[in-house]
């Protein structure tokens, strides 16, 4: 018998719970086809975790985490409930980031594909398209502003109005907002390495996107990543600026095979490299940590949020879901066949016209509009 690969599923809120649905129904299908076995074990995280145990990363969950093998996530946070806790203990900060830093999850993969029957979904022109977008951004996870201390709010005094206008001075309280950008060269070293071994196995070129002009951090990257490139001879490295990465994204997106950037530059430029693909729905993700003999202990998220409105109604896209298994496949667990079969059948249910609300047009004719559930039925059974 092979191994039992280990699974904490942790659906969250919003849109988790039905999504996360589908992508266990397909990794089930995945365990049949291919003889593997999965142990599954669902837990509370987010507000379900609030709710469940009064914290957004429960000590059991956080427990069954530690004791699996990789965490396949779904999205937590709800707007409307956020604001009624301190900032410190709300679901994004208290258990998707407290996550990443946890398990040391520094390399954050997305890869962004256009499928040629999405290109209506793309808002770029079709000559824009060229023969397909095919990007990777690979972000830093747990280093720059998201982490760097001090982070804070605080009081102070603002002379009003200015001293030399020879009225009374009066001191006026305000605030102040502190995030630190800092990075070591080890962390650069080591986000670096992971962009130019994953270009190697694609098309062997990496832009890494900085802000050098204007940051000192900017500058470090840029000297970091040039040096690490030069051990990767046999992948181009360019440099651009995170402005223009935004606009050549827009501009030409065909030009990007990996894109290497820092933990703030990757969150904003994968979300638009998104929508290039057609939705945030199709999005998927993997965090990974260092690798320990031949298993990589990663999470794997839809990179798309919780979406309030539209959950409990069947109307979300599994997909992003669903890829993410694939992904965890294939980089956890070294079990690429079967990652590959998980693709296949995304690209089957689109091929077959199949659409959730986000990718469908009504001008596309030939196109069915379908829920969240009959989306994941028909990908499970194309395994
Ligand atoms: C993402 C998300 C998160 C991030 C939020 C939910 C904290 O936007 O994974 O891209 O900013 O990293
Ligand atoms: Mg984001």
């Amino acid at each position: 018998m092979s191994k039992t690969f280990k699974v904490a599923a942790l659906a969250g809120d919003g849109i988790g719970p039905e999504v996360m649905r589908e992508a266990i129904q397909v990794l089930r299908a995945v365990e049949k086809r291919f003889s593997l076995s999965f142990q599954i074990t669902e837990a509370p995280v987010g507000w379900a975790g609030i709710d469940a145990a009064g914290k957004a990363l429960p000590d059991a969950t956080l427990a069954l985490c530690k004791a699996s093998d990789s965490i396949l996530f779904g999205s937590v946070g709800l707007p409307d409930r956020d604001p009624t806790i301190p900032k410190e203990e709300r679901p994004e900060r208290a258990a998707l980031l407290r996550i990443r830093k946890e398990f040391g999850l520094f390399a954050n993969l997305r890869p962004v594909q256009l499928p040629k029957a999405l290109a209506h979904a793309c808002p770029l022109r079709p000559e824009r398209q060229g023969d397909g977008i095919d990007i990777l951004v690979v972000r830093e996870l747990t280093g720059g502003m998201y982490f760097g201390q001090p982070k804070k709010t605080e009081e102070f005094f603002v002379e009003e109005p200015p001293a030399e206008s020879g009225a009374t001075v009066i001191m006026k309280r305000a605030q102040r907002a502190i995030d630190t950008m800092v990075y070591t060269t080890p962390e650069i070293e080591r986000i670096a390495h992971v962009a130019f071994k994953a270009a190697s196995l694609r098309r062997s070129k990496v832009t890494s996107i900085d802000k050098a002009n204007v940051l000192e951090n900017g500058v470090l990257w840029r000297d970091v990543v040039s040096r690490i490139g030069k051990q990767h001879p046999t992948v181009a490295l360019e440099h651009m600026f995170v402005d223009n990465a935004a606009m050549q994204l827009m501009l030409k997106p065909t030009q990007f095979d990996v894109m290497l950037c820092e933990n703030m530059f990757g969150d904003i430029l994968s979300d638009e490299a998104a929508a290039l693909a057609g939705s945030l729905g199709m999005l998927p993700s993997a965090s990974l940590g260092v690798t320990n003999g031949e298993q990589t202990f990663g999470f794997f998220e839809p990179a798309g949020g919780t979406a309030p409105d539209i959950a409990g109604k069947d109307l979300a896209n599994p997909i992003a879901q669903i890829l993410s298994v694939a992904l965890m496949l294939r980089y956890s667990f070294g079990l690429g066949e079967a990652a590959n079969a998980i693709e296949s059948a995304v690209g089957k249910a689109i091929a077959a016209g199949l659409r959730t609300g986000d990718i469908y047009t009504p001008a596309e004719t030939t196109a069915k509009k379908v829920g969240t559930r009959e989306m994941g039925c028909a990908i499970a059974a194309g395994i």
